[in-house]
C-alpha cells in the first residue's frame, strides 16, 4: 500500500511541476501528450485507491458539485480599492504626499506594475494548501469561489512542502487578478456567438460571468488565467513589496513580470509613458499602472485613508481613442430579424487595428448622444471588442450633417417592420427576407452546427443572391445543381465538388446539432443537447407539452414557448418534412439506445438516495423513457423516496401514489 501512496505522490508532484512549466512559466518541458498519460496513470491509481485522493491532487481541480449559493467570507483583511491619477503632476503629486509623511523621505522607492484589467481574488493558503478563495465583493466581504478558482491551472493546489516550511508560511493571502487572455477571449466569445448565445462586450465581463458561475466543469473550459501582485503573510523575511513578488514567484505563483523597481517619481512616469504608448502588444488587457511604496515599514507608516491605501496609487491609460468620420448609417438585418444601426466610419487606426464600423445599438442611443450623418466624432475602444462612438464633436458639425430616422421597413425586404411594446429593438417579421435566410444559412452552416465546411458568408449571399438557396433545406438540393454551380463564376468543379460532399458529409450530424442548427431562438447547442437526451425525436419535440419541456434540468418556460411558436409555423414544419427527406439525423441516438422500460412514465424525486444522486437519478430514469417533474400531482405516476423525504411523500401517500426506493427503480429497469 505505502508503494502506491508514493507512486500516487510521486505522479502528482511531476504533474504540479509540469502543470508549473506549463501554465505559469509558459515553457514546457514535456509534450501534452507525454503530460496526459502522466494525469491518467494518476487518474487511474486514484480511481482504484480513492482512499488516497486529496483535494489538492491535480486531478481534483474540477469539482463536480454545483454551487448552489455563493458563501460570504469577511476579509481578514479588506481588500481596498486604489485612487486614480491621470497625468504626470498627479503622480508628482502623489510622490509629494508620500515625502511628506515618512520619516525618511530619502528612502522611498516605488514598485510599478501594470493594473491587469480583470477581476480581483482573494486566495487563502493553510499549511501550503488552497484553502478558500474569495471574490473581492464590496471590499469587506466577498463571495467563496473556491471550486472555481482551483479550476484554474496557474493557481497552484499546494505550495511544496521545504518552500512555505522554511520561511513558516502556515498561514498567508495571495491576492490578484483574475483575467482571460484577448485571443482565447476572443474565440470563446465567437464559439458562444455560433452557439446562438449571447456574446461578452470584453475579457474582463466575461472573466466576472464566469467566475460565478455555478458548475466548475463549465468553468474549468473557459481560458481563465490569475497574475497575483500582493501578498500577506506575517512573516520577518518579506521587508519589502518588491520581496513579496519575487516570494510569490518562487512559492508557484504566475507574476506578471513587467513589474519594476524604481528609485525616484521621474522612473515611475517613464514606466507610465512607456506603457501607454506599448500597452496595445500585451496578449491581456491592461487598464493603468499601479504605484507601490516598495518598503513595508513605509506601507504602514503611510497607513489607509477611507477606502484607499496611502501608499499606492493607480495610473489611468488614456483609452484608446480616435477621432473619424461618419460616412453612412446602414440597418443590419439580424438572423432573428433584429434591425440594428450600424455606423460606416472613415477607416481609422485604432489600438493596432483598422477601424471601419461601429455599432450603434439602437435609436435610443443615436438619440441620446444626437448622433448625426457625417458627423466627426470620437470613438473608443475600451476592453470593448467592437469600438463604440464616445461622442460627436459638436464644433465639427456642419451643414452636411444630417439627423437619423429609424426605417419604417425592413431595409432588406421592404416589410413592415415592427416594434414590441416595451423593447427599443425593431424587427423584421418577414421569414422570407433575404438577410434573415441568409443569416439562418451562415448560422446553420457554421462549425458548432452542421458544419458545412465551404459554405462561408460569401457563398451563401451569392447563392441567395441567385435564387439558388431560398432556405436551407434547398442547401440538399444543390447536388440536382451541379452544373450550374459549375458555371458560377469563381468557382471551379473542384470547388463545386468539395461542398457537395461536405453537404452529404453534413447528413451525419447528430440530432442535437440539427436541432441547434435550426436557429429557433433560446435554442444554443446546450439546450439542443438536453432536448435530444430527453426526446426520442423531432416529433416528441413538436407535440411536447409545457410540464415535459419544463421538467428538463435548466430548460425554462422560454425555450417551451420559443418551440411551440417555432413548431405552430407550417412554413417551418415543412422545411422539417423537407429535411427528413433529405436524410438528416432527427432522431436522438441517447434516448434510443438506452431502454425503455420506463415509457411515459412520470416520476418524482425525493430525500436523500442511498447512491445516486438526484442527477443520476434523474439521468437514469429519463435514459429508460420515463421523466422527472418537480411536483406531486394526481398525474404523477411514481414517486422515488429516499432517506429524510418530506411533504412529498405525504402528499403521494394522500394521493394514492405508488412510492419505491432506489434499488425499486433499479429493478424496474433492470434487463431480464
Ligand atoms: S494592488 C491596496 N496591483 O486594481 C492594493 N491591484 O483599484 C490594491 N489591479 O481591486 C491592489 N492589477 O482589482 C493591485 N498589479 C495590481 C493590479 C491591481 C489590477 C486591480 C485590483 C484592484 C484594483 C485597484
Amino acid at each position: 500500500m505505502a508503494n502506491v501512496k508514493d507512486n500516487i505522490e510521486s505522479l502528482r508532484s511531476k504533474i504540479r511541476k509540469h502543470e508549473y512549466q506549463y501554465y505559469v512559466l509558459g515553457e514546457p518541458l514535456i509534450a501534452d501528450f507525454e503530460f496526459d498519460q502522466l494525469y491518467k496513470s494518476l487518474e487511474k491509481l486514484e480511481q482504484e485507491n480513492p482512499n488516497l485522493i486529496t483535494p489538492d491532487s491535480p486531478t481534483q481541480r474540477i469539482g463536480s458539485d454545483l454551487t448552489k449559493e455563493f458563501r460570504t467570507i469577511r476579509h481578514k483583511v479588506s481588500m481596498l480599492s486604489l485612487s486614480n491619477t491621470y497625468n504626470e503632476d498627479e503622480l508628482i503629486a502623489f510622490d509629494n504626499r508620500i515625502k511628506e509623511n515618512v520619516d525618511s523621505p530619502e528612502e522611498v522607492s516605488y514598485v510599478v506594475e501594470l493594473k491587469i484589467d480583470g477581476v480581483s481574488a482573494s486566495l487563502i493558503y493553510e499549511d501550503g494548501k488552497l484553502k478558500t478563495a474569495v471574490t473581492r465583493g464590496d471590499g469587506v466581504s466577498g463571495e467563496e469561489i473556491t471550486n472555481n478558482v482551483k479550476t484554474i491551472k496557474s493557481v497552484p493546489l499546494s505550495i511544496s512542502e521545504n518552500k512555505w516550511k522554511a520561511i513558516d508560511l502556515y498561514q498567508f493571502e495571495v491576492r490578484g487578478e483574475i483575467f482571460m487572455e484577448i485571443d482565447a477571449f476572443q474565440e470563446y466569445n465567437s464559439e458562444r456567438e455560433k452557439r446562438g448565445e449571447k456574446t461578452f462586450a470584453n475579457p474582463r465581463n466575461s472573466t466576472a460571468g464566469t467566475i460565478k458561475m455555478q458548475d466548475p466543469k463549465i468553468v474549468a473550459e473557459r481560458p481563465l488565467d490569475i497574475f497575483t501582485y500582493y501578498l500577506i503573510a506575517d512573516s520577518r523575511n518579506i521587508q519589502t513589496h518588491s520581496e513579496s513578488l519575487e516570494l510569490l514567484a518562487e512559492l508557484g505563483f504566475k507574476v506578471n513580470k513587467n513589474y519594476k523597481l524604481c528609485n525616484n517619481i521621474n522612473e515611475v512616469v517613464d514606466y507610465c509613458n512607456f506603457w501607454e504608448n506599448e500597452r496595445v502588444k500585451l496578449p491581456y488587457e491592461t487598464d493603468g499602472v499601479v504605484i507601490k511604496v516598495n518598503s513595508l515599514d513605509q506601507q504602514s507608516e503611510l497607513g489607509t485613508i477611507a477606502k484607499s491605501p496611502r501608499w499606492a496609487v493607480a495610473y489611468k491609460f488614456k483609452p484608446k481613442q480616435a477621432t473619424t468620420r461618419i460616412k453612412d448609417i446602414r440597418w443590419q438585418v439580424g438572423r432573428t430579424g433584429a434591425v440594428t444601426p450600424v455606423a460606416d466610419l472613415e477607416p481609422v487606426l485604432l489600438a493596432g487595428s483598422t477601424i471601419s464600423h461601429a455599432t450603434l445599438h439602437n435609436m435610443d442611443e443615436i438619440r441620446r448622444k444626437d448622433i448625426r450623418l457625417n458627423d466627426k466624432v470620437i470613438i473608443e475602444k475600451g476592453g470593448d471588442v467592437i469600438p463604440k462612438i464616445v461622442k460627436v464633436i459638436d464644433e465639427e458639425r456642419n451643414e452636411f450633417s444630417q439627423k437619423l430616422q429609424p426605417p419604417k421597413v425592413c431595409p432588406v425586404c421592404s416589410s413592415k417592420l415592427f416594434q414590441p411594446d416595451g423593447e427599443v429593438a425593431i424587427y423584421c417579421q418577414n421569414p422570407n427576407c433575404r438577410a434573415q435566410i441568409k443569416g439562418n444559412l451562415e448560422h446553420f452552416s457554421s462549425r458548432g452546427a452542421m458544419d458545412i465546411e465551404g459554405m462561408g458568408k460569401a457563398i451563401i449571399d451569392q447563392f441567395v443572391e441567385l435564387e439558388l438557396l431560398k432556405n436551407i433545406a434547398d442547401i440538399y438540393n444543390l447536388k440536382t445543381k451541379r452544373d450550374e454551380l459549375i458555371s458560377i463564376e469563381r468557382l471551379g468543379e473542384k470547388s463545386v465538388d468539395n461542398l457537395l460532399n461536405a453537404i452529404e458529409e453534413s447528413k451525419n450530424k447528430s440530432f442535437e446539432k440539427v436541432l441547434f442548427a435550426l436557429g429557433i431562438r433560446y435554442i444554443g447547442a446546450g439546450v439542443a443537447q438536453k432536448l435530444s437526451d430527453s426526446f426520442k425525436n423531432i416529433d416528441e419535440i413538436i407535440n411536447a407539452d409545457e410540464e415535459k419541456v419544463t421538467s428538463i434540468h435548466d430548460i425554462g418556460q422560454s425555450v417551451f414557448y420559443s418551440l411551440r411558436q417555432y413548431f405552430s409555423i407550417d412554413q417551418n414544419l415543412d422545411l422539417i418534412k423537407k429535411l427528413k427527406l433529405a436524410g438528416l439525423n432527427f432522431e436522438s441516438s441517447k434516448v434510443e439506445k438506452s431502454g425503455s422500460k420506463l415509457d411515459g412514465l412520470k416520476f418524482v424525486i425525493t430525500g436523500t438516495l442511498p447512491t445516486l444522486s438526484r442527477e443520476e437519478a434523474k439521468s437514469l430514469i429519463e435514459s429508460n423513457g420515463g421523466s422527472v417533474v418537480t411536483t406531486v400531482s394526481k398525474n404523477t405516476n411514481l414517486l422515488l423516496a429516499g432517506e429524510k423525504a418530506g411533504s412529498k411523500l405525504s402528499k403521494a401517500e394522500k394521493l394514492g401514489i405508488n412510492i419505491i426506493d432506489e434499488s425499486g427503480l433499479f429493478k424496474m429497469i433492470q434487463n431480464d
